[in-house]
């Protein structure tokens, strides 16, 4: 039997726009195993980041179930969503969303913080989280003085400082060159080696192929699925 981490039924995000209601996501079905690798396609539209703000919780749908690690979290209130998605998930973004008036390891520090880790503790943890990334040189810099690649390193340092089961990055190369992206694409293959399930959206088809299943979308529907290598297979 498959550990799904992740477990969509029929899930349906509609948005009442004007007279039409607008079905960003249509009963969609899903599931992830624990410790897989997926790459999420379609084009512009076609509900992948719905899709990945409802799996890292920062989204509720409006029909369907979701069981994530098991939980039904459909009747979890606000607060116990937050509580979930900080000890579960780990969110990567393609325009880094890093605070600018905090350093490096401020930054990722910030998870820490919110789930009462005391001072101590989080400068360890986050300084071991930098190292993770490569970027151990450079902590005490703010996104500013970093350059696109180093931002990515440093909110991928902040997503996974926590220890998260899953991590979920919506488009985490688009705004970077390709030797970067490479460089990028190289610590989520490490993430995945240390058992970390990894969901990433991508126009790219090259960064998809280095997943292990690819899902692509299109209007809000799951139109294909393939498998292109074994879990945990090289
Ligand atoms: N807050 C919102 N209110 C109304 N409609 C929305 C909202 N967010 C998304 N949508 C609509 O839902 C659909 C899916 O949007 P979504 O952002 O998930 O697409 P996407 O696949 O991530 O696209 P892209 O590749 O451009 O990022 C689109 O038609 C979009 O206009
Ligand atoms: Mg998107």
């Amino acid at each position: 039997m498959p550990n799904n981490v992740v477990e969509l039924h029929d899930i349906s995000r509609v948005y009442e726009m004007g007279e039409e209601p607008l079905y960003a996501l249509k009963q969609l079905t899903l599931s992830i195993e624990d410790g897989d690798y997926v790459a999420i396609m379609g084009t512009s539209g076609s509900g992948k980041s719905t899709l990945m703000n409802l799996i890292g919780c920062l989204d509720r749908p409006t029909e369907g179930r979701y069981l994530l690690n098991h939980k039904d979290v459909f009747h979890l209130s606000d607060d116990e969503l937050a509580a979930i998605r900080n000890t579960t998930i780990g969110f990567v973004f393609q325009q880094f969303n890093l605070l600018s008036s905090m350093t490096a390891i401020e930054n990722v520090m910030l998870p820490l913080v919110y789930a009462g880790v005391d001072k101590e503790q989080r400068t360890i943890r986050a300084q071991f989280a930098l190292q993770q990334v490569g970027l151990e040189q450079r902590m005490y810099h703010r996104p500013t003085q970093l350059s696109g690649g180093q931002q990515q390193r440093v909110s991928i340092a902040r997503a996974i400082v926590n220890k998260p089961r899953i991590l979920l990055a919506d488009e985490p190369t688009g705004a970077l060159d390709s030797h970067t992206a490479e460089e990028i694409m190289a610590l989520f293959d490490d993430l995945v080696e240390q058992g970390i399930t990894v969901i990433l959206v991508t126009h790219d088809g090259e960064v998809a192929n280095r997943a292990s299943r690819i899902v692509r979308m299109r209007d809000g529907q799951i139109t294909s699925d393939s498998r292109i290598r074994s879990k945990n297979e090289k």
